[in-house]
């Protein structure tokens, strides 16, 4: 079968190459045999495949993705079919590793089915992006709840697909949000999805004051994955026992923040990521997340409708798209073409 491999980190066009590999074992107890249908390509693919992010490289050679949706072909002993994992059905994968591949065995934990309404395009890009975003709301709204409901969220690099799925997260739970984006034109693309969201981009000097302004509050939770030389700027528009929530590095910078001024406004620094859903959440609280997950796809439907595709043999020009600036919609990979 085909994977999507490398052997040594840099330029994807010069790391990447499609290879056959073999078929995985039949799956064991508790695991799910899948073929791929779709995978979004993320950031994170791009950074793991540079060496940007630090991971070790398997003797075999390692494989980019880490979640997808999927068929479901097999399913080993103990794979309770009340779950809605059986062979044929539609299913999101995450957490997993190594996506890019035509078919896998997965533990029937990473398994999630699909249901019918949400399309396999939508299903792939809500996967780890809606995760982390529901992820990121529950702690915003623990941090919220600090300085009151009241307060404003703003959420960072706001045209990204994960902090769509933020925006579209805070009106199904009913709170206010800020827009900030880098440029007047990814300001110009969000707010066309995004009826009466207030849009501010850092291109106009007084961005600070708008954030302030836009809903008449300073916001009390800043959700941003570009940190570096924009964190101290976070703090600073936030309200006194305001949090910032990081959860990426766009900015790869180290970050100058002042401990005193942390001290002297009670404020917060917490990192969160999508891998720790499995460790720091109940089988139950899944199983709610993901239901969460398809209410994300209902209730923002403009968020998933704009996407290009790319067949699996086509991974460098996949990625190359996926960081194109401002970009209209994901990318995504598609198995079988
Ligand atoms: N912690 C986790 O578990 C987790 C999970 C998923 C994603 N992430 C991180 O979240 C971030 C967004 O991921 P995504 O898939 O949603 O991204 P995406 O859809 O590819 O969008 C990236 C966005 O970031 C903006 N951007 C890029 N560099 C920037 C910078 N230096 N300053 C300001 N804005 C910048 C871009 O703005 P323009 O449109 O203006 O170019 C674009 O809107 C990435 O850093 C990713 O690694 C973290």
């Amino acid at each position: 079968m085909k994977a999507i491999v490398y052997r040594r980190n840099g330029e994807p066009a010069e790391v990447l190459a499609l290879e056959d590999i073999p078929e995985p074992a039949a799956p064991g107890p508790k695991e799910v045999a899948i073929r791929l249908v779709k995978c979004m390509v993320h950031p994170i693919d791009d950074l793991l495949i540079r060496g940007y992010i630090p991971e070790p490289i398997p003797h075999g050679g390692a494989v980019p993705g880490g979640d997808g949706v999927a068929v479901v072909e097999q399913v080993g002993s103990d794979v309770d079919p009340s779950s809605g994992i059986v062979p044929g059905a539609r299913v999101v994968l995450f957490p997993v590793h190594g996506t890019w591949v035509e078919r896998m065995v997965v533990p029937e934990t990473a398994v999630f089915p699909v249901p019918a309404d949400v399309s396999d395009e939508a299903a792939s890009q809500v996967v780890i992006n809606g995760i982390t975003a529901i992820m990121l709301m529950r702690h915003a709204l623990a941090a919220q709840s600090v300085v009151g409901a009241a307060s404003p969220l703003l959420v960072t690099a706001a045209g990204s697909s994960v902090a769509r799925n933020v925006i579209a997260l805070a009106r199904i739970r009913g709170t206010k949000v800020v827009a900030l984006v880098r440029s007047d034109a990814s300001a110009a693309i969000l707010t066309e999805s995004f009826e009466g969201l207030p849009v501010v981009s850092t291109e106009k000097e007084e961005w600070r004051a708008a954030v302030a302004g836009a809903h008449g509050r300073s916001p009390s939770v800043a959700i941003d994955p570009i940190g570096g030389a924009m964190a101290p700027d976070l703090l600073g528009v936030l309200s006194d026992h305001g949090t910032l929530l990081t959860y990426g590095g766009l900015d790869p910078q180290p970050s100058q923040i002042s401990t005193i001024t942390l001290t002297v406004r009670s404020q917060a620094v917490k990192g969160v990521n999508a891998p720790s859903w499995i460790t720091t959440t109940t089988p139950e609280q899944r199983v709610r997340d993901i239901a969460d997950l398809f209410a994300i796809v209902r209730s923002a439907p403009q968020n998933f409708t704009e996407y290009s595709e790319f067949a699996l043999a086509d991974a460098v020009s996949a990625l190359s798209a996926a960081s194109a600036s401002p970009r209209r919609g994901a990318t995504i990979l598609k198995f079988g073409i």
